[in-house]
């Protein structure tokens, strides 16, 4: 079985997570893309979506899906969304497609975050994936400064700009033994908008592609 071929697995099994009349969350990059195409096929059993980035949006919309402005909602039972590695704490590191703020406001506001992932995404511990962290153009040199501080190396995502007009430093070399305070640590730094940490909020449910079939894993 490919990888592909285990996303699609995912994403077609989430819409058991989908709560028919409401509105759903929906994350960005491709695991998420085989969810949109998956969510189409119920389009006229959900009153809309909410979308984590423009791509998601335009996605959506194609689709004949209604999304709505996070600000007009006030209750999502779901947000849906890939990951670039999951721990079994279910604790996150997202942000590969460089939507992680948007994916982070539209995950706070959900009753539940389901992760869609294939198994390659399943890790003990994080920081094999370099961790993107979003800031204010003006703040990029100090943000680097203070993330090598960190034990870090940070590097500017070139030619990348985000939905909120911000840059991205992707961070390797980091040791995150603990998720929950180096999140909160990094969005300290003057000049961060957010860091793709998703541990003070972690996901709920994660939905594992493997060549046996989808698992699925809560929090211990
Ligand atoms: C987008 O910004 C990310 O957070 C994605 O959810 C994450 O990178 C997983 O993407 P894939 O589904 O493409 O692996």
């Amino acid at each position: 079985m490919t990888q592909d071929e285990m996303k699609l697995a995912v994403a077609r099994a989430a819409l058991e997570y989908v709560v028919e009349g409401r509105i759903v969350g929906v994350g960005t990059g491709s695991t998420a893309r085989m969810f949109i195409e998956a969510l189409a096929g119920m389009k006229d059993r959900i009153a809309g979506a909410v979308a984590s980035s423009e791509d998601t949006r335009q996605r959506l919309e194609g689709h004949g899906i209604k999304v709505f402005d996070l600000n007009e909602i006030t209750d999502m039972p779901v947000y849906i969304d890939g990951a670039d590695e999951i721990t079994p704490e279910m604790h996150m590191i997202k942000g590969g497609g460089g939507a992680l703020t948007r994916e982070k406001i539209v995950a706070a506001v959900a009753g539940k975050f389901i992760c869609i992932v294939d198994g390659t995404k399943v890790v003990d511990y994080l920081g094999r994936f370099p961790l993107p962290v979003e800031v204010i153009p003006m703040a990029r040199a100090h943000v680097a400064r203070e993330l090598t501080r960190l034990g870090g190396t940070p590097v500017l995502r070139e030619g990348f700009v985000t939905d909120n007009g911000n840059l991205i430093l992707d961070v390797k070399g980091l040791k995150i033994v603990d998720p929950v305070d180096l999140e909160t640590r990094i969005n300290q730094i003057a000049g961060v908008v957010t860091n793709g940490l998703f541990a003070l909020r972690p996901a709920d449910v994660c939905l594992i592609g493997t060549p046996e079939g989808v698992q699925t894993m809560t929090a211990e």
